[in-house]
């Protein structure tokens, strides 16, 4: 690091560690920081810029229509079924957040091996196979985007029995980015209000809310994508917490979030 920064190469840092690494190797001086906000009392004042990158695209955050609540009386089951090529920062986003606020997620892989490499070759190892997740009850199913992992997810005949089931018997599901597409050839669209990635929205025949980053309708949540899912998964802490545990998990995570 000290090497990059001599030799005048970028380099950058994250979270807590522009005060926990950059500054003790002094690779801060003479230039403005930014950091995590439980950190940035420890940086030189006059150096400290409080900013972030956040863009939003002028989307509504969340819409939600025919509302019902999403009952539960336990430590909500969430499963996300995975396959080769699904976009790995969904599911790793959706996870960290649901696991943050204390919902059990259960990472499943639909093939009989566990390692599963994701739309940008990242390799993400699933909790179980499906068929060894498909014993127990999950509030909510969440089928993550990217085509070629989304396609795989269609084919599996054990997935597809679990999500007729969790409609049929009124549990919750949802897909985010290229996924409402599968949802929809498997007959769970019927009469539903959604949103989806814009590449895929003219294949869609039932109604899409093209302007939200999220679309509740009753037992369905759908997402528009990767740059949206860290609203997705907070819509979901919402649901089953209230807006009071979905603010603090945002705020853990700087991430902007509506005071009410
Ligand atoms: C995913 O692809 C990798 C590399 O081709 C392969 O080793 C692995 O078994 C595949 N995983 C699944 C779950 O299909
Ligand atoms: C699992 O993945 C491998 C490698 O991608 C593939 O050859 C095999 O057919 C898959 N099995 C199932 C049950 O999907």
């Amino acid at each position: 690091m000290v090497r990059q920064a001599e030799e005048k190469r970028l380099y950058g840092a994250i979270c807590a560690a522009p005060a926990v690494v950059l500054m003790p190797w002094g690779l801060h001086k003479g230039r403005k920081i930014t950091c995590h906000p439980s950190f940035i009392g420890d940086l030189p004042t006059f150096r400290a810029v409080e900013s972030n990158v956040q863009i939003d695209a002028g989307l509504e955050r969340s819409t939600e229509v025919n509302r019902v609540e999403w009952p539960f009386d336990h430590k909500p089951q969430v499963l996300i079924p995975i396959a080769n090529g699904s976009e790995e920062m969904e599911i790793i986003m959706l996870v960290d957040i649901l696991r943050r606020a204390n919902i059990n997620v259960v990472l499943a892989s639909v093939n009989e091996s566990t390692n599963i490499v994701g739309s940008q070759r990242i390799k993400i190892v699933a909790d179980k196979c499906i068929l060894d997740a498909s014993d127990s009850k999950y509030d909510l199913i969440i089928i993550p985007g990217g085509p070629a992992g989304a396609e795989r997810l269609h084919r599996c005949t054990t997935l597809k029995k679990l999500l007729k089931e969790q409609r049929q018997a009124s549990r919750m599901y949802g897909g985010i980015c290229y996924s409402p597409l599968i949802l929809q050839k498997q007959g769970l669209l019927q009469d539903k209000t959604v949103t989806a990635h814009p590449s895929i929205v003219n294949q869609l025949t039932c109604q899409v809310i093209d302007r939200s980053k999220v679309v509740i309708d009753g037992n369905l949540i759908t997402g528009k994508g990767l740059g949206t899912v860290m609203d997705f998964s907070l819509a979901i802490v919402r649901k089953f917490f209230g807006h009071g545990r979905a603010k603090g998990v945002a705020n853990g995570m700087v991430f902007d979030y509506p005071k009410s």
